[in-house]
């Protein structure tokens, strides 16, 4: 039977703005980096697409690497897209990236007008789309310079195929840099797009006041800590949970005493607030309004559910957060 969206999907998700855009942001967005490759279950990323959707997530982000086996994730994307999300397409926001190694040779990774140009046009065929909404530059390239780098993004954007630009896993300094360079040509960055979460806040030292002063947004990738900041090791490691799964990402290493005493207190902590884990650290992560959106993953539909109700418990009290902290810092 063709899909047709829950009609109340608007009615209670948060919009946040990009920085000084015009762009809206969904506070939850859905990345596609695991469970949507070529390995995994059709159906449930379908399953997973679609609920998000139903439940207001109107941003999903990709990356031309993103499988197993590469470019695997956005081909499946594609199919789920055509399949049941097409008459939806201005109602969602698609994003890309291109910088990790994709193919051999000198131009398949890094930060080359070469390499950019060609890895975006690959994706608009795996997602059998015109444009994407937002394309990134996925990590500073040590070796091309960065007026190369951001001409090529401004080439992307005049060319028409995505809409709006940004970068990933910049650091302050490079940031601003490519943020000057970008107003310089005419294609204002709307989006930074770092790691930040309970266990790694590496982006409070210097990189929000840059996306302030500049105008970026910022969308927090692995808000959960890959899944460390849930309720899904607390009692070992599951043998269907991503740390059991071998991957690189996540090792079973990761899941150590000393993090996982934290993730217990703080999942007391969380108890106290009506929230489970998992939560607690997407609402932290979107306190103060900072950040634009959390961009969690999900291995299966109940994950999107509990982030997308994590919007309902009221922002914290300077009491818990510094009671997070004394956790955090123990
Ligand atoms: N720009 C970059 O360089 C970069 C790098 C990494 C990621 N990203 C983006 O960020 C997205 C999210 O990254 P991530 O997957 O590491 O994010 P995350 O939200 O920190 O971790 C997601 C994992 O946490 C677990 N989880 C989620 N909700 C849960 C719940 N309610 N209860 C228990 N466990 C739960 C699941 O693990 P299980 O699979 O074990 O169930 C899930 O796969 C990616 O898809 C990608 O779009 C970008």
């Amino acid at each position: 039977m063709s899909y047709s969206a829950n009609t109340s999907r608007y009615d209670s998700m948060t919009y946040n703005r990009s920085g000084r855009s015009g762009l809206l942001l969904p506070a939850i967005s859905l990345g596609l980096w695991h469970n949507f490759g070529g390995i995994d279950t059709f159906e449930n990323g379908r399953t997973m697409l679609k609920r998000a959707f139903d439940l207001g997530i109107t941003h999903f982000d990709l990356a031309n690497n993103y499988g197993p086996p590469p470019g695997s994730a956005e081909e499946m994307f594609g199919k789920m897209l055509k399949g049941d999300l097409a008459a939806y397409r201005d109602e969602l926001i698609i994003s890309t990236k291109a910088g990790y190694y994709m193919w051999p040779g000198p131009y398949g990774e890094w930060g080359s007008k070469k390499n950019l140009i060609a890895s975006l046009d690959q994706s608009l065929k795996r997602m059998q789309v015109d444009y994407v909404d937002i394309f990134y530059h996925h990590r500073p390239d040590p070796n091309t310079p960065l007026e190369e780098t951001m001409a090529a993004l401004h080439q992307i954007v005049q060319q028409g195929k995505a809409l709006y630009v940004g970068i990933s896993n910049y650091k302050p300094e490079e940031a601003k840099e490519a943020s000057r360079i970008l107003k310089r040509l005419g294609t204002p960055c709307v989006i930074h797009q770092p790691s930040y979460s309970m266990m790694n806040r590496w982006i409070e030292d210097g990189l929000q006041d840059v996306l302030e002063e500049e105008g970026i947004g910022s969308i927090a990738f692995s808000p959960l800590f890959k899944g460390i900041l849930t309720d899904r090791y607390l009692n070992g490691i599951a043998p269907d949970s991503r740390a059991a799964s071998s991957s690189v990402f996540l090792k079973e290493s990761d899941i150590n005493e000393e993090r996982i005493s934290k993730v217990r207190q703080l999942n007391t902590l969380a108890a106290e607030r009506g929230q489970k884990m998992s939560q607690m650290a997407l609402a932290w992560v979107l306190r103060g309004g900072r950040v634009t959106s959390a961009l969690i993953g999900a291995s299966k539909v109940s994950q999107i559910e509990d982030a997308v109700d994590a919007l309902k418990v009221p922002t914290f009290t300077q009491e818990e957060l510094d009671l997070i902290d004394g956790i955090l810092n123990s």
